[in-house]
């Protein structure tokens, strides 16, 4: 965030006195109740190569050769065979490296990375291997980090040797520090010219992953989620919860244990749109639920871990149009499977390692306390149709299973893909009958949706027994602009004020996707983009992390002539909402004006008295459609300054297409 001086905030808030002004009531005298530590928090997705080729900090793709195509991400020179018979059960594929036969041929094997390796000069890589000589001895291999496009006499950027010893299957390592930064870099392994080697789950890792793991993430984006401070992290994702059948929907326990022998996925990102299409999208499960455990813990998120239903996708498998429920969708009778699904992460996160085989796996993976898992999501976008209740059945079965092995954890539900509708309008109801803890609701819409529901929150049931709502999913999606430009931020940030406001329903929200690779994007638009060095934030990015650092701890009630701040047809466009923060005890006020006009507000902070120290932060770009870019990454981002507040009565203007928060000292 930049720092603002106070001649430019006096300036932004001068720009123009025209218009009547509008008194926002504020009580600072009343606090309201708990705003939820996980109100604002993370979605995360292998979408976009979010996994691989994204946070996962994994620089070689198809490392284990078990991809459809074995040789995906290779190119192999010499005597390179194929092999089956590996030393991981579930990866069995491996390659031989045998003499070519010709003194001045070589057997080679160079892998692309995803679009590239990014790698950067002076720092480690670190490579590693498994390994065997089958004819016994020694052997040695060569393994080159290479920027093969370049003009200059050696394309070698770093290398290693290592020496590899015995019929038996070992992991061999070796640290390569190029002497350049370059974003497109591939990795060689050169055979041994004289004696045959086998070679198995070939990876590179940069050593300075997020917090040093090995099997680790990709340090400037892990902080990207760090820096949000988020409440809560929703994994592993939506759709591929689902999957596009049922084989190759997310399967957690494929996803723990060591990383060698975790199955290869289909990531039905890869042929969901043509216009976007990437036959090498496959899930390593490299990033699985234990490190996705790990991540919540170390970025301070309660994790949301959300399992199948035992639906696959319904919009690629309707069974309105002639497909069969119980050849898409599991039998009722057979859902016992992923019930256990469900029980089974609960131990692996939460269980005693003595007593539990799941817990003990997380144990010997290295986290012998628990996670302290407290929610659960069964589903991701399911529904029921009219006659055929597909979802709530077996929901139904899932919640009455699991709530009697666990009863502690909150289940989280969902009315489906639509903000509203009638799949909207049948699963919102069913989830109350149900008593699920909450549901998640998704809303990817345009500027008007957005700036005509800043009450949709004002009026959901709340108190005992109602569920609490989980916006899991949502995002502008700007008309005819799809992508993240600031006029999406801005209406993102007004419709946040309805989210705060209504903090005794809403539990938690999290904007989706969270990230995009900008060569292998599929959807947009995202939070924070990247290529294989580079990574920026959107402005989208900054709206969530201004509500999450400005969240407080209570609500307190904001009122224009007695009524919510919430663009409504005689409030200029205003969007407000207050809270006080009782640890650093500040009154934040959240004021988003998406009109044309600057507009004079009145702040009047009843219960408060003289002049008050303050601060101010200002999202603002007079071009709607400006958007911070890899080369231009802080065109648009907010800025703070301090000020100073006189109370009860403080006047303010807020200039035309801007979001403002007011933090005032008590
Ligand atoms: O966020 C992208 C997709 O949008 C999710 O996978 C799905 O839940 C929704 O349709």
């Amino acid at each position: 965030m930049k720092k603002m001086s106070s001649m430019l905030a006096a300036l932004a808030v001068t720009a123009g006195m025209t218009a009547q002004t509008h008194t926002f009531d504020i009580n600072t005298s009343k606090v309201g109740g708990p705003i939820p530590s996980t109100m604002y928090g993370i979605f995360f997705e292998d979408i976009n190569y979010a996994a691989d080729g994204g946070l996962y900090g994994e620089l070689v793709m198809n490392r284990s050769f078990e991809f459809p195509n074995h040789y995906a991400g290779w190119d192999i020179s010499g005597n390179v065979t194929l092999k089956n018979d590996g030393p991981f059960k579930r990866n069995p594929h491996y390659v031989r490296l045998a003499p070519s036969g010709h003194t001045d041929k070589y057997t080679m094997i160079e892998n692309r990375g995803f679009f590239g390796m990014g790698v950067k000069g002076g720092e480690e890589y670190r490579f590693s291997v498994w390994a065997r000589v089958p004819d016994g001895g020694t052997a040695k291999i060569w393994v080159d980090l290479v920027d093969n496009a370049t003009m200059s006499d050696d394309q070698k950027l770093g290398n290693v040797g290592v020496e590899l010893s015995g019929k038996e299957w070992k992991k061999y390592t070796g640290i390569i520090k190029p002497k350049k930064t370059f974003a497109k870099a591939h990795l060689r392994v050169w055979a041994d010219s004289k004696v045959t080697t086998d070679v198995e789950h070939v990876s590179l890792f940069p050593v300075n992953t997020y917090k040093g793991h090995e099997n680790g993430m990709r340090k400037d984006l892990a902080e990207a989620l760090e820096q949000l401070k988020p409440g809560i992290f929703r994994f592993p994702g939506g759709c591929i919860v689902e999957g596009t059948d049922l084989a190759t929907r997310y399967q957690w326990k494929n996803s723990v244990g060591p990383v060698e022998n975790r199955p290869l996925n289909e990531n039905r990102w890869h042929y969901t749109f043509t216009h976007r299409y990437f036959p090498d999208y496959y899930q390593s499960y490299g990033l699985g639920f234990f490190e996705f455990f790990q991540l919540s813990e170390e970025i301070g998120a309660e994790p949301l871990p959300v399992l199948s239903v035992g639906l696959s996708c319904q919009f690629q498998n309707d069974i309105t149009r002639g497909k069969k429920e119980d050849e898409v969708h599991v039998p009722i009778d057979q859902l016992q499977p992923y019930i256990d699904d469900v029980i089974d992460l609960i131990e692996f996160a939460n269980g005693d390692p003595a007593t539990n085989q799941w817990a003990k796996l997380r144990a010997d993976m290295g986290h012998p306390a628990p996670f302290n898992l407290k929610y659960v999501g069964i589903g991701n976008e399911q529904w029921d149709y009219k006659d055929n209740p597909v979802f709530t059945k077996r929901l139904k079965i899932f919640l009455d299973a699991v709530r009697k092995v666990h009863p502690e954890i909150k289940y989280i539900g969902t009315t489906g893909p639509d903000s509203e509708g009638d799949k909207f309008d049948m699963l919102q109801p069913r989830m109350s009958e149900l008593k699920v803890d909450l549901y998640n609701e998704h809303f990817y819409r345009n500027e008007e949706w957005f700036l005509k529901s800043g009450n949709r929150y004002d009026n959901y049931k709340r108190g005992k027994g109602a569920p609490k709502v989980f916006a899991g999913e949502y995002a502008c999606h700007g008309k005819g602009k799809k992508w993240n430009h600031f006029n999406a931020a801005l209406m993102e940030a007004a419709f946040m004020t309805d989210l705060e406001r209504n903090a005794d329903v809403v539990e938690m929200a999290t904007y989706a996707p969270l990230f995009a690779h900008v060569e292998g994007w599929q959807w947009r638009p995202d939070a924070i983009w990247y290529d294989n060095l580079r990574s920026f934030k959107s402005c989208s990015y900054y709206v969530q992390q201004l509500y999450s650092l400005n969240k407080g701890t209570n609500m307190i009630s904001l009122t224009m002539n007695g009524k919510p701040v919430a663009g409504n047809a005689d409030q200029d466009g205003l969007f407000a909402s207050a809270v006080y923060d009782k640890n650093t005890n500040e009154v934040i006020v959240k004021v988003v004006n998406t009109g044309d006009t600057d507009q004079p507000v009145t702040l009047n902070l009843k219960g408060m008295k003289g002049t008050h120290e303050g601060h101010f932060t200002i999202f603002q770009s007079h071009d709607l459609t400006a958007e911070n870019t890899l080369d231009n990454p802080i065109k648009v981002v907010p800025m703070t300054g301090k000020t100073t507040f006189t109370a009860p009565v403080n006047e303010v203007v807020v200039p035309a297409r801007t979001f403002y928060i007011y933090k005032i000292k008590k």
